[in-house]
Parts: C-alpha cells; structure tokens; sequence
C-alpha cells in the first residue's frame, strides 16, 4: 500500500460532500468473477475480439471501444453494433461525450439494451477528442465531470463507472477528480495514472492508484503497464486495488487473464510455446474472416494485434535453436506482407517451433522485455492536492 503520509487527503470534506449529494455508490467491491478486466481499445475491441479473449477465461469483464455520444441520439445500428454479449462474461460499454442530457439518455439505452456496465471515458487523449471538450478534457472542468456523471446515475439501474487519467497536465488534481466520480454515484473507478500530457510516455505511476484507492470509498480499478501476469497480484498488492484492467497486455499476451487466475487459484500458469501462437493467429484469422468479411479489415486488425505479440520475442536479430527469427527481421517478416497469408506466413517463421523459454510470455517476465509498472516511481511526488468541493463551487 501507498503510506498514508504521501497523501494530502480531505477525508472530512469529501465524507460531508458525500452526505449532501446523497450516497449513492453502492459497491464496496468489485462484482466480477476475476478481479483481471479486460480494457477498452478503440479500433480493437470488437465482439469477435472480446469473445476470443474471453474464452480463455479468467477476465472479470470485458469492455467495448468508446462510443461517442453527440447531439445526435444514439441509433439502433450503433446500439446493435456495440452492445454485442459474450455469453458468461460481463460487458461494459463504454461511452465518450460531455452533453449532459445526450450522456444520460445514451447511457439508459445502453443499460436497457443489458449492458452489465455503463462505463464514461475521461481518459481518451487525442487531440481532436480533447478538442471538442470530451474524454480526458472533462478532467479539466469537475464540475461538467460530476453533473454529465450524476444525469447517467439517474438513468442506469446497474453499474455505473469511469476511467480517468491522473490529470490532464498535472497530477495534483486527481483526489478531487476522484471525489468528483464518486460523489456523482459512479460505482467504480478506473485509473490509468499517466497524465493526458503523457499519452503513453514513460511508465505508470501506479503510487496514484493507490492513493485514489486510500482516498475513495467506492472499488477502485488500476489499469496501466500491468504487463505480466505476477504484476497483476503486485498492482494490488502495493495499491490496495480492487481489481486490474489490462488494455495493451492483453494484445501483447492474450493467455495474461487466464495465467492471473491461475496464480490466484494457487494452479501452475502455463507459459505458451511458439506453436500456440501460430494456433492462436489461426484463431484470429478464421473468427476475424468470419466476422468482418472482407480481408482488408482482417489484414489491418490481425496486423495491429501481431505488432504486439511480436513484443514477446526479445528484439536482437538472431536466429533461434529452432531455427527461426527473431528480432528486426521477425518484425518485418510478420508486419510487411500485403496479405493475410503472407503475415501467417511470417507468423509461423518467427513463432513456430519456439521453446516457451525463448518467448517473453512467462507470468514474471522471465525474459524482461517490458518494463512494469510502479510505486516505486522515481517521478516525483504530486504535490498539494485540491478539492473537489461540489458542482459549481462551495
Ligand atoms: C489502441 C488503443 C485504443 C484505446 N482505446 C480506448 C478506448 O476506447 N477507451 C478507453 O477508455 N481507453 C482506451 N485506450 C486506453 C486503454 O484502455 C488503457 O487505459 C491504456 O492502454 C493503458 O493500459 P495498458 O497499459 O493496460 O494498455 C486505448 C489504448 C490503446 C493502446
């Protein structure tokens, strides 16, 4: 757990504000199966990828991409599009905007359609989002935050929840971004603690999630450079969270969730070969063929998804026992064909016949090439932390 003395919290203040908005978050922890989530990932969480994903088992609950919400009420083929079950698996879907009454009348369809969970993004950092004053810019007005937040907990049911940063340009804020959340009823928080001035630079400070957790009443989710599966039980070990949300790790180690579970269980976690790699593209290739129909789709998504899988193999260019690349010239053996055979075809040449020992897919990261994250975070701290005080000011 993070110390109690790198925090500047307002315990007192954020107890009277929860009593004169009216508590109404409801959990004390998560409701999921596995504590292990699977995160959203614009342009890559599609229903065939969640099913895939989560016939390995192990994941507490899947996520869809945003789904932006503007004047323009939500339409049915948007709903039918993203709203997709995995049987057995919660969803959340995840939706991205900043018009209050809009929000909350997206988030009601969504729910009524079943989803598990309402999720809001106020995380997203690309310019032309931030522009238009929605994802991680609703971290720079509270007050917009909690009364787009409340209008949702008004309408949805069920779970409601919200994926922050640790702040748009500083991290000071981020206990009052918290409080924000909660005070607005949201269940539970997601916490990726890099700044939106970050975008993915350096590596979480994972002290921010457990300072939010230290802070908050209502579950708190870490997400962020949880790359093997041990990391996992040492997020929440060292934050006190209460569950884990992996986004890239997943894509980089697709067996991730399952090996979580596994070490949660006290089973011995498999650490998959090259063959099951090879098999696992297969996989993808027969399902995103089925599901996408023409081989564009197939080839830009499978092609995305290989980016991080090849993470796995250690970079130096040499030729493995089995005889098979690695490094630079994997990359380009899987990443440069003009077509789906020529990229299994890579695939294969770099991945088929490899030792488990040689592939970077053990739970603890035998082989090192990613680098975790945190509470040990050489940054340094944030400083003084400003309250959220209630919608348009005290
Ligand atoms: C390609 C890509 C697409 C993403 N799309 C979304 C999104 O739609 N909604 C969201 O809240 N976060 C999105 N994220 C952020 C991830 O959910 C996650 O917060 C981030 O990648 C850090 O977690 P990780 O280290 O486990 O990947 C996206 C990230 C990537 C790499």
């Amino acid at each position: 757990m993070v110390s109690a003395d790198l925090l500047v919290t307002s315990a007192p203040a954020a107890e009277a504000q929860q009593r004169a908005h009216g508590d109404r978050s409801r959990l004390t922890k998560l409701p999921f199966a596995h504590p292990t989530l699977l995160a959203p990932l614009e342009g890559v969480s599609h229903p065939a990828f969640r099913q895939l994903l989560a016939e390995g088992g192990g994941i507490g609950c899947v996520c869809t991409e945003f789904v932006r919400v503007t004047q323009t009420p939500l339409s049915p083929a948007v709903l039918r599009r993203e709203v997709v079950f995995v049987p057995g698996t919660p969803l959340s879907v995840q939706v991205m905007g900043n018009l209050v009454s809009q929000m909350a009348e997206a988030a009601e369809a969504v729910a009524l359609l079943g989803a598990d969970v309402v999720d809001i993004n106020l995380g997203c950092p690309v310019p032309k989002v931030v522009k238009k004053g929605v994802g991680a810019a609703m971290l720079k007005d509270l007050d917009l935050l909690h009364e787009v937040l409340a209008a949702m907990r008004a309408r949805v049911p069920g779970l409601l929840s919200a994926k922050i940063r640790a702040g748009f340009d500083d991290k000071s804020h981020v206990l009052a971004i918290g409080d924000a959340v909660q005070a607005a009823g949201a269940d539970y928080i997601v916490v990726h603690p890099r700044r939106r001035a970050d975008f993915y630079a350096g590596t979480a400070d994972w002290r921010i999630i457990g300072m939010l957790k230290a802070h908050l009443r209502i579950p708190v989710v870490g997400n962020g450079d949880c790359w093997y599966a041990a990391d996992v039980q040492r997020m929440r070990r060292e934050t006190g969270c209460d569950g884990v949300r992996l986004g890239r790790p997943a894509l980089r180690n697709p067996w991730i969730f399952e090996q979580a579970a596994d070490i949660a269980a006290g089973r011995t976690p498999r650490h998959p070969c090259g063959d099951e790699v090879v098999a696992l593209v297969d996989t993808i290739i027969a399902r995103y063929r089925a599901a996408f129909g023409y081989e564009g789709a197939v080839l830009g998504k499978l092609k995305e998804w290989c980016a991080y899988l090849l993470r796995a193999v250690p970079e130096a260019p040499t030729l493995s026992p089995s005889g098979a690349l690695v490094g630079g010239s994997a990359r380009a053996a899987v990443l440069r064909p003009a077509d789906v055979e020529g990229v299994r075809a890579g695939v294969a040449a770099v991945f088929g016949g490899r030792p488990s020992t040689t592939l970077d897919l053990g739970v603890g990261g035998d082989l090192g090439l990613e680098r975790s994250g945190s509470v040990d975070a050489p940054e340094p701290e944030p400083s003084a932390v400003t309250r959220y005080v209630g919608p348009r000011g005290p």
